[in-house]
């Protein structure tokens, strides 16, 4: 029944007398009126804020923004102009991140099964640290370094055993995972011993990451105290406390502030002792509630006595984490943002398959209508990064707005370039 919480929109929204939603000074009818829908606005204040609030909690040189969560060339440069390292898990985001002009210096690269290739780009390139998954890349890295390539600066990347408060897809940091070196084996030590003699890296210290979306602070305290402990043995310069901080998506959620999350990180070494640099990698909280997913209403179907069903020009090609992890959202309307919503229906995309749904539980406005503007708060992070071309879908266009100004750092997709690929 009611209005969407405010607290769910970017820092600069603003909502004028008649209901109409402005974010970085621009009315998002006339941003969708000239670039279309569905589209991506995010709110580039609202990003930086982000950046500079984690920058000041944890320090200069001590936070790696997650490109996994959203990644184009501005969204590179921006985090690296606010003084922020790049997590890379990719050879292709690395490609990207180097291309937007951000030296491999300030880049890390990650990945629980990175090729060859892969590693001999990054070394070669220069990245600042590799963060090694497993033996069978430490195998690869010896390999490379055999060839002649220069002695990287690693991390090991360690499980720590601590299962993380969130979707199972996305806990990563228990012992039952594909990720990293288990502590509770006797991997993680054999690994530290392996690369404290290996000629081929020069290990500078220990990685963890316990998950996504995790809203517990106790939780991360915890990986803390583990990898603390772990750590000391070893005196090694560097500890990298991973990502993983969880945001509000719908009414009646509380997620600790950045702030808040370096609190609890930061408390926690304080009482350890830790002396190592520490650092975070954060991707979804820089840049999940920065942005709206704009649809238009396409079709809404009224089955009496079962459901209404509102169908939207998008869905799970743009958007595909309620089919996945079952995530909730909440949607209204850009002309009416603060109307009550007393509509009980189940928002879905224009994607042949009925598990194409947007929010399965959504409440909107009763005067909705074919025609109207739909948006959807926060999905700003892994959104358009997981996005996908399902049904020759063409992706929709990313513009960072700012002050009035509308700029598209990511234009729509043409049918064409539906084609490039396709050599016939
Ligand atoms: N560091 C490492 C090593 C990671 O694997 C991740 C995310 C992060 C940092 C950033 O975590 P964040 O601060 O964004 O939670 N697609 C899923 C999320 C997958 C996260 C993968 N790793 C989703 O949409 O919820």
């Amino acid at each position: 029944m009611s209005p969407l919480p405010r607290s769910l929109l970017p820092d600069t929204a603003t909502v004028d007398a008649g209901g109409a939603l402005s974010i970085g000074g621009c009315d998002v009818g006339e941003l969708a009126a000239e670039h279309g829908t569905p589209l991506f606005v995010y709110d580039e204040a609202h990003v930086r804020a982000r950046c500079r609030e984690a920058v000041a909690a944890f320090g200069p040189g001590r936070v790696v923004y997650a490109t996994k969560a959203f990644l184009c060339r501005a969204m590179a440069r921006l985090a690296h102009e606010e003084g922020m390292l790049l997590d890379v898990a990719s050879g292709g985001e690395l490609h990207v991140v180097t291309a937007a002009g951000v030296p491999a210096e300030a880049c890390t690269f990650h990945g629980n099964n990175k090729s060859v290739d892969e590693l001999r780009a990054a070394v070669t390139l220069g990245v600042r640290n590799v963060v090694v998954d497993g033996f069978d890349e430490l195998d690869r890295l010896d390999a490379l370094h055999a060839g002649g390539l220069p002695v990287p600066d690693v991390l090991l990347r360690v499980t720590p055993g601590v299962h993380a408060h969130t979707h199972e897809y996305v806990a990563t940091g228990q012992d039952d995972s594909k990720f990293g070196f288990n502590l509770a084996n006797g991997d993680a030590a054999a690994a530290v011993a392996r690369a404290q003699r290996s000629p081929a890296v020069r290990l500078v210290g220990l990685h963890c990451h316990i998950g996504s979306n995790v809203f517990a602070a106790g939780s991360f305290a915890r990986a803390t105290e583990v990898m603390a402990t772990f750590a000391a043995t070893y005196d090694l310069p560097q500890l990298v406390l991973g990502g993983g901080l969880g945001v509000a998506y719908v009414a009646g959620e509380d997620a600790p502030t950045i702030t808040e999350w370096a609190a609890a990180v930061l408390g926690a070494c304080d009482e350890l002792g830790v002396t190592a640099d520490v650092s975070v990698e954060p991707g979804r909280s820089i840049v999940a509630a920065a942005a709206v997913t704009v649809y238009t209403v396409g079709a809404v179907k009224v089955i009496p006595g079962v459901r209404t069903y509102v169908a939207v020009d998008g869905g799970m090609s743009d958007n595909p984490r309620p089919v996945l992890y079952g995530s909730g959202y909440e949607a209204f309307l850009p002309r009416a943002t603060g109307a009550d919503r007393p509509l009980a229906a189940r928002v879905v995309g224009k994607h042949c398959e009925s598990g194409d749904v947007l929010l399965f539980d959504a409440r909107l406005p009763a005067d909705l209508a074919v025609g109207d503007l739909l948006a959807v708060p926060v999905t700003g992070a892994y959104g358009h990064s997981m996005g996908s071309n399902y049904n020759k879908v063409p992706r929709p266009p990313v513009l960072f707005v700012h002050d009035g100004e509308a700029r598209i750092v990511v234009r729509r997709e043409t049918y064409d370039d539906l084609l490039a690929t396709d050599v016939g």
